[in-house]
């Protein structure tokens, strides 16, 4: 395993720019300024956001508010349910730009798959072309089944560069994650932290062993596995401390125990609609 640091990043080949690993996640933040602006000041370089979150535009003005420049913060956001097919999916394009204040979006996703084939491929060819006219620097999905990339690959459409998944160690998607893997797909870890739900003996036992939080423990379970980890938290020094993954590794046998945690689907804490027609 190559050395980590907050900085590290790995390569999208299709949209040829770099995916800063660590990532903050902004759901149910409906004022992400003060975690956004922590964040930033640790090193983050990566925001997910998301239409369905409707807080794009404060994450805009906390990027604005960080003094960084524009082109060091990776920003995500999300095409909504009620937004596919391929009107609907440019207006939202449009959209996303003026909340956010910018003249382009590092990557847009379809948040998920619920609505039927001919509408996904309809957003899938407006976000396509919003790449194109530089609109979008990378597109993606998330919460796509096999099923739904297969649809894709199978139109002919250029493949998505990341598949935004609910993936910890109690669900590990795993026919999700070999196609990823298969078909170049960068994975992203959604609900990284298992909501804070720890109750298991082996998160506890190995982060006291480590003398660390089960927070980093799982943080840092997914960047071993090659997953980008996306935690939440609105809480200034948790943004902080979910951060402090770069000074320990996690042995073999402390990821295979954390491995056996696995329970498919039912290990889910989300809505994880994966099983969409
Ligand atoms: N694409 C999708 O469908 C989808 C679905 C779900 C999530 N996501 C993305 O993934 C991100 C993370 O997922 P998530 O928000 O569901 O769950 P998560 O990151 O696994 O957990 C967040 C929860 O853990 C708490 N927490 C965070 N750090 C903590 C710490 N060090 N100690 C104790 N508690 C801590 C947070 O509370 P505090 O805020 O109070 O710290 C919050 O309640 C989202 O924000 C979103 O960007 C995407």
């Amino acid at each position: 395993m190559s050395r980590l640091m907050i900085d590290s990043t790995v390569h999208l080949p299709r949209s040829g720019i770099e995916l800063p690993l660590l990532g903050l996640g902004v759901f149910r933040n409906e004022d992400p300024q003060t975690a956004c602006l922590a964040a930033l000041k640790r090193g983050y370089r990566h925001i997910d956001s998301a239409r369905m979150y409707y807080n794009e535009a404060q994450v805009g003005e906390a990027v604005r508010n960080s003094g960084l420049p524009r082109e060091e913060v990776f920003i995500t956001s999300k095409i909504g349910n009620s937004e596919h097919g391929y009107e609907r999916t440019k207006a939202a394009v449009v959209s996303s730009l003026g909340n956010f204040k910018f003249a382009y979006i590092d990557l847009m996703l379809m948040h998920s798959a619920m609505s039927d084939k001919e509408r996904r491929l309809g957003s899938w060819r407006a976000l396509v072309e919003a790449k194109a006219a530089g609109q979008l620097r990378s597109i993606g999905v998330s919460n796509y089944n096999v099923k739904h990339m297969e649809e894709i690959r199978i139109a002919g459409y250029e493949m998505p560069d990341v598949n935004q998944i609910e993936l910890h160690p109690l669900c590990q998607q795993k026919e999700i994650v070999d196609y990823c893997n298969q078909h170049g797909i960068v994975i992203e870890a959604y609900t990284p932290l298992i909501r804070a739900r720890w109750d298991y003996p082996v998160i506890l036992e190995t982060a006291a062993k480590l003398n660390k939080g089960p927070a980093e423990v799982l943080v840092r379970w997914s960047l071993q596995r090659g997953f980008v980890p996306l935690p939440k938290s609105s809480n200034p020094d948790r943004v902080v401390s979910n951060a402090d993954v770069y000074d320990f590794e996690l042995s073999d046998e402390d990821m295979k125990r954390l491995d056996a945690l696995d329970r498919g689907q039912a290990g889910a804490v989300t809505w994880n609609p994966i099983n969409v027609d």
